[in-house]
């Protein structure tokens, strides 16, 4: 053999034993950690997590450059990537319902699965849209839903501890009583029944692309804003499914939340029972519109209902990012062997 071919030879069979570490170093690349940022580790050492998004749900993807973990939501050691070839290194993988659903995206069924990785199935829908999850049973190890018997409880918002010098004002001067922005209209639904009960009583300003009347995302909280009242009406009744429109359309906008959802004592389980007024506190909407209308004229009662802005702030998750961050907070408290044989009546609960 030539010296030349001989180099060559042995520089191919150096790449094919290094490939190994190349590949690695490419799924973990994320986690190169910035070693000031790793003080406040006290015993100096972490297992990294490094979580698989398989997809992403609602085909929106975001940027996963850097220690996305680390520095936009200060979780260490968490590493997210969105690379299909880091599937045998990744310790968890999570797959968003909405896309295997519509079958746009498959279950990596024909690969061989790490004996110690998590399949997370997520969706953050209710049982009335989640229906026939029966195929999907004896493949998920772990759940990710706003229910909080999920394995990873993902809330739409959660309250969080007020820092002490943040001051809140509450708004007085409202140019109108409530308003309701809804895009998905359905006569059918609970919701819209009430809100027709209830405008025979009182005014309603109503938004969305439903009344052809959409808001852009700009304008959103501060049209809200301008009302008393706003209706947090869920499209779906289920346990827990308590959406952003309590916590951001509500709550964010400064306003007072009229729910219709699940029973008062769900709501009080993630928010002050002060908070916000449920339709099911009152025999008749018509009841409830004139509690509404007293309530509006009675500046004092009005702000009792602004109280737990003194203990607390209202968080919403950003963006996936921050949600799939979350799982490495709970990673190690989370079931280590498990197997969801029925999804389908997990999902019907
Ligand atoms: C995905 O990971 C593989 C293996 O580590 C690497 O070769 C490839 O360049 C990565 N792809 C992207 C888009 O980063
Ligand atoms: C975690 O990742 C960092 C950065 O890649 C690495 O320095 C550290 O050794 C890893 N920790 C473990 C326990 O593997
Ligand atoms: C449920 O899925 C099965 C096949 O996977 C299908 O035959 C059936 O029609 C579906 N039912 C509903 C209610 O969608
Ligand atoms: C509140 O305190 C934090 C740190 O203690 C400070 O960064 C922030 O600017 C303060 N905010 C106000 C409104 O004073
Ligand atoms: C309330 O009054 C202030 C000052 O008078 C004004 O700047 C603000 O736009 C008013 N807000 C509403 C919702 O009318
Ligand atoms: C206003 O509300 C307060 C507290 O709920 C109540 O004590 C007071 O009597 C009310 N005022 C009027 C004029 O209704
Ligand atoms: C995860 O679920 C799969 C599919 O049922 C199962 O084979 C595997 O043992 C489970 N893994 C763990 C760690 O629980």
């Amino acid at each position: 053999m030539k010296p030349k071919n001989a180099t060559i030879l042995w520089l191919a069979l150096g790449l094919l034993a290094l490939a190994p570490c190349i590949y690695q170093y490419m799924c973990l690349q994320h986690t190169s950690l910035n070693p000031l940022k790793q003080r406040g580790n006290s015993y100096g050492w972490h297992r990294n997590v490094s979580i698989l998004l398989w997809h992403w749900p609602f085909n929106r993807p975001y940027s996963l450059q850097g220690d996305v973990c680390l520095n936009m939501y200060s979780i260490p050691h968490c590493h997210i990537t969105d690379n299909r070839s880091c599937f045998d290194q990744a310790d968890v993988v999570v797959f968003h319902h909405h896309e295997l659903k519509r079958a746009s995206q498959k279950l990596p069924l024909h690969l061989h699965r790490p004996p110690a990785q998590k399949w997370v199935w997520l969706s953050l829908e209710p049982p009335a849209v989640n229906k026939n999850l029966s195929r999907y049973n004896h493949l998920f190890n772990w759940t990710m839903s706003y229910r909080q018997d999920a394995d990873i409880f993902m809330p739409y918002g959660r309250m969080i501890p007020r820092r002490t010098n943040q001051s809140f004002v509450i708004p007085w001067n409202r140019s109108c009583l409530a308003s309701w922005v809804v895009s998905n209209y359905n006569r059918h639904h609970q919701r819209s029944q009430v809100y027709h009960n209830l405008r025979k009583h009182i005014p309603i300003k109503v938004y969305g692309s439903a009344n052809r009347r959409p808001l852009a995302k700009r304008a959103l909280l501060p049209t809200i804003a301008r009302c008393h009242f706003y209706l947090a009406f869920e499209n779906s009744i289920s346990r827990d499914y308590i959406t952003e429109k309590l916590w951001r359309n509500a709550f964010q906008a400064g306003t007072v939340p009229v729910v219709l959802g699940p029973p008062r004592s769900n709501y009080e389980t993630f928010v002050p029972r002060d908070s916000f007024i449920h339709v099911d506190d009152f025999s008749s909407t018509k009841e409830l519109a004139s509690f509404l209308k007293r309530l509006a004229a009675n500046r004092t009662h009005y702000e009792s209902y602004f109280k737990w802005h003194e203990e607390y702030a209202v968080h919403v998750p950003s963006d996936w990012r921050e949600r799939l961050c979350h799982i490495c907070k709970y990673y190690t408290e989370l079931p280590p062997f498990n197997v969801y044989h029925d999804l389908q009546g997990w999902a019907e609960q």
